[in-house]
C-alpha cells in the first residue's frame, strides 16, 4: 500500500507507483526512478521495454515501488488504462496490489472526468474504469474488501465519487445483484452522482459555516445539473440518470430535487444514497471531522424512513467487522 509519507512526497513532484503495475516486455514512454532517502535517482529512461530480468533485480533489492514525476502522470495514466485489464485478470498480481492500482488510476482519471465531464473520451475512460472495477468486485470474496482499505479518508469530490462508486456497487451486488451490465450502470450513475457540482463554486461546497438560503438553492440544483450535463452527452445508460437525479431523494420524502416518496424512487437511486451519505460521513471535510462507520449507520438508521430500510440492512452487513467483502 502506499503510505501517508510517500502521499506527501506525492503532492511535491514524483509519484509512487507500484511496480505490478508494469507489464513485462512491454514499452515504457516514461522515466521510472528509484527512491534513495529524500531523493529521486532515475532508474530507467524513457522509450526502453521493462523486462523480466529488471523486475525480478528490482524484487531482490527489496524495491516493489517506483516513481514517475508530475510531467510522466498522465502518460503513465494512459499505460495502465491500456493494461488494466491484463492486470486484473494477472494471477501472480496480489489482490491488494490490484486494488491499490485501480484506485490510484481512478483518481487521476476521474479528476480528468470532473475538469471536463462533457468531453465523450472521459465518459469513455470512467466507463471503462467501472466495466474494471465491477469485474474485480466480481472475482472473489476479498476484492470489494481491498478496495475499501485504498479509500482516502480525506474528502474530495473525485475520491468521493470512485468511493461512492465502489460502495455502490458493493451493495448492489450483495444485495443479490450479479449481472455485470446492470452493475456497470449502477457504478457509472454513482461515479457520475455529483458532476452538477462542477457548477457550484468551491467557496460554497467547502464554506465552513452555515449556508444561506441562496447557497443551499445552489446546491439542491446539483443533481439536477449532474443529470443535464450527461443528458448532453447522450452517452450513458438511461439507467444511470436515476442514481444521478435520486441521490439526494428519500423514502420519507424529506430529499431534493423533487421529495420523492419511496415508490417512486428508482432502486439505483436508493442505493447511491446510501453510499453517497456513509462516504460523506466517514470522510473529513474543511468543516467537519469524520466519524466511524458504526456511529455512521447508525446515524442513518435514526433519520427514520430516510433510506430503504433493507438496502441499508445490507449495506450494514457487508460493512460489517465480520462481513466486510464476503459477498
Ligand atoms: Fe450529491
Ligand atoms: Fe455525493
Amino acid at each position: 500500500m502506499i503510505t501517508q509519507t510517500e502521499k506527501k512526497v506525492e503532492a511535491d513532484s514524483y509519484h509512487a507507483i507500484y511496480l505490478e503495475s508494469l507489464r513485462v516486455d512491454s514499452m515504457l514512454d516514461f522515466d521510472l526512478y528509484i527512491r534513495k532517502s529524500n531523493n529521486f535517482v532515475l532508474y530507467r529512461g524513457t522509450n526502453l521495454p521493462f523486462k523480466e530480468k529488471n523486475r525480478k533485480t528490482l524484487i531482490q533489492n527489496n524495491i516493489n515501488k517506483l516513481y514517475i514525476s508530475s510531467e510522466n502522470q498522465h502518460k503513465y495514466q494512459h499505460y495502465i488504462e491500456k493494461n488494466i485489464h491484463q492486470i486484473i485478470n494477472d494471477p501472480t498480481i496480489p489482490e491488494s496490489a490490484k486494488a491499490g492500482i485501480i484506485y490510484d488510476n481512478a483518481k487521476l482519471m476521474v479528476k480528468d472526468v470532473l475538469k471536463n465531464p462533457t468531453l465523450k473520451e472521459n465518459i469513455k475512460r470512467s466507463q471503462e474504469m467501472v466495466e474494471n472495477t465491477v469485474s474485480f468486485i466480481l472475482k472473489g470474496k476479498s476484492t470489494f474488501h481491498n478496495l475499501i482499505q485504498m479509500m482516502s479518508f480525506d474528502y474530495h469530490t473525485y475520491t468521493h465519487s470512485i468511493n461512492v462508486c465502489t460502495l455502490a456497487i458493493g451493495l448492489a451486488r450483495f444485495s443479490g445483484i450479479d449481472n455485470q451490465l446492470e452493475l456497470d450502470k449502477i457504478g457509472t450513475g454513482a461515479l457520475l452522482h455529483d458532476v452538477g457540482k462542477t457548477k457550484v463554486s468551491e467557496a460554497i461546497l467547502n464554506k465552513p459555516g452555515k449556508l444561506t438560503a441562496m447557497e443551499m438553492g445552489f446546491i439542491k440544483k446539483h443533481p439536477k445539473w449532474g443529470y443535464d450535463i450527461m443528458k448532453e452527452t447522450d452517452m450513458i445508460s438511461a439507467d444511470s440518470y436515476h442514481a444521478i437525479l435520486q441521490h439526494h431523494e428519500r423514502e420519507n420524502g424529506t430529499g431534493y430535487p423533487d421529495g420523492l416518496t419511496a415508490d417512486q424512487i428508482h432502486p439505483y437511486g436508493k442505493i447511491v444514497a446510501i453510499a453517497d451519505v456513509f462516504d460523506a460521513m466517514t470522510t473529513e471535510r474543511s468543516y467537519k471531522q469524520a466519524v466511524n462507520s458504526f456511529p455512521a449507520l447508525k446515524e442513518m438508521y435514526l433519520d427514520k424512513g430516510a433510506f430503504n430500510l433493507t438496502l441499508l440492512e445490507h449495506f450494514t452487513k457487508l460493512m460489517g467487522p465480520t462481513n466486510l467483502g464476503n459477498m
